[in-house]
């Protein structure tokens, strides 16, 4: 849906208005270039409204109990696209809200980013099924989601991060189930090892929002981790680099890296905006809007959605 989506804007220059009149209210308990901006850009191109609701506006679980908000606002909007520290408050705000609600990141996860991310490979490979993917650094959000994506997509995965930051058994655990046996997936705190033959090499930031308190302590832990010429040597010559955004050139990753002809940074960060569109419409659709093939296209990728979504959570 993303593709088709992206390669009619491209052509047409724009997009239908499939969601005209519906309206999107974002929460955001941390900051964001990226995720705000792609979703209310998204949900101009097809018509619709953006909300941006602060931190100090909404309050979330302090001025107002969360339960609360999510009735209130549902009220008002079609969906609701939170970003918040906790996980169990987007779980929260799905379970009391009438309308759909978007994870637009949490300590635990980041599911939209990886849908751009599986978009920007696809494009890339013209295939997921079989590729091997490294990531380097610290097993947070990010990481957690391109696992579950891993995953359902079958890809061979490589966590390279040192003791302390490695993924959860748990979380490794989910990911296989969900893979139904196809995923593969290695932990190891060698990164060279890490990133051997790798077709898609991922990085993020070694500390994430919320952790500031540990940044000194995460600079003297992640170095051998860096993403620079040297290591990425070790990678399939074909293959190339992601990383969510934002950089901290010359901690996680250097500019020759992320500036170099492997990078994929920036097509990775406008694919946010076509991966989100096509969620937001997958999710609030006018199907009298979409032409028969875009409808048949349509129904394929939900039916297959539909058949992996056993995991609530992810
Ligand atoms: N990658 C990402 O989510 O960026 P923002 O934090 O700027 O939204
Ligand atoms: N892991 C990062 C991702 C930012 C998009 C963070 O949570 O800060």
């Amino acid at each position: 849906m993303a593709r088709v989506l992206k390669g009619q804007r491209k052509r047409e220059g724009a997009n239908k208005p499939l969601l005209k009149g519906k309206a999107l209210g974002m929460i955001f308990q941390k900051p964001s270039l990226r995720t705000r901006v792609s979703f209310e850009m998204a949900m101009e191109h097809v018509g619709g409204h953006a909300l941006y609701l602060s931190p100090q506006e909404i309050g979330l679980g302090k001025r107002e109990s969360i339960a609360d908000v999510a009735r209130v606002l549902g009220g008002y909007v079609d969906a609701i696209m939170a970003r918040t520290f906790e996980h169990e408050h987007v779980l929260e705000l799905a379970r009391w809200s009438p309308v759909p609600v978007i994870n637009g990141l949490t300590d635990y996860n980041h599911p939209c980013q990886v849908m751009a991310d599986m978009l920007t490979i696809y494009e890339e490979f013209s295939r997921l099924e079989g590729l091997r993917l490294a990531y380097l650094g610290d097993s947070n959000n990010v990481a957690t989601s391109l696992m579950m994506a891993a995953a359902q997509f079958g890809m061979q995965m490589t966590i390279g991060s040192p003791a302390g930051y490695q993924p959860k058994e748990a979380t490794v655990e989910k990911a296989q189930r969900l893979s139904r046996g196809r995923l593969s997936v290695g932990v190891t705190d060698d990164p060279a090892a890490a990133i051997r033959q790798a077709d898609i090499v991922y990085t993020d930031t070694w500390t994430s929002m919320g952790q500031e308190e540990e940044t000194e302590r995460r600079r003297q832990v992640f170095p051998p981790f860096q993403i620079n010429r040297a290591l990425l040597a070790e990678a399939s010559p074909q293959a190339i680099v992601l990383h969510c955004l934002p950089a901290h050139r010359g901690e996680e990753i250097t500019d020759e890296v992320a500036d170099g002809p492997q990078s994929r940074l920036f097509p990775q960060a406008e694919n946010r905006l076509h991966a989100q569109k096509a969620i937001l419409v997958y999710l609030l659709e006018d199907a009298g809007q979409l032409s028969k093939k875009q409808h048949r296209r349509f129904e394929k990728v939900v039916k297959a959605i539909d058949r992996q979504s056993e995991d609530e959570a992810d």
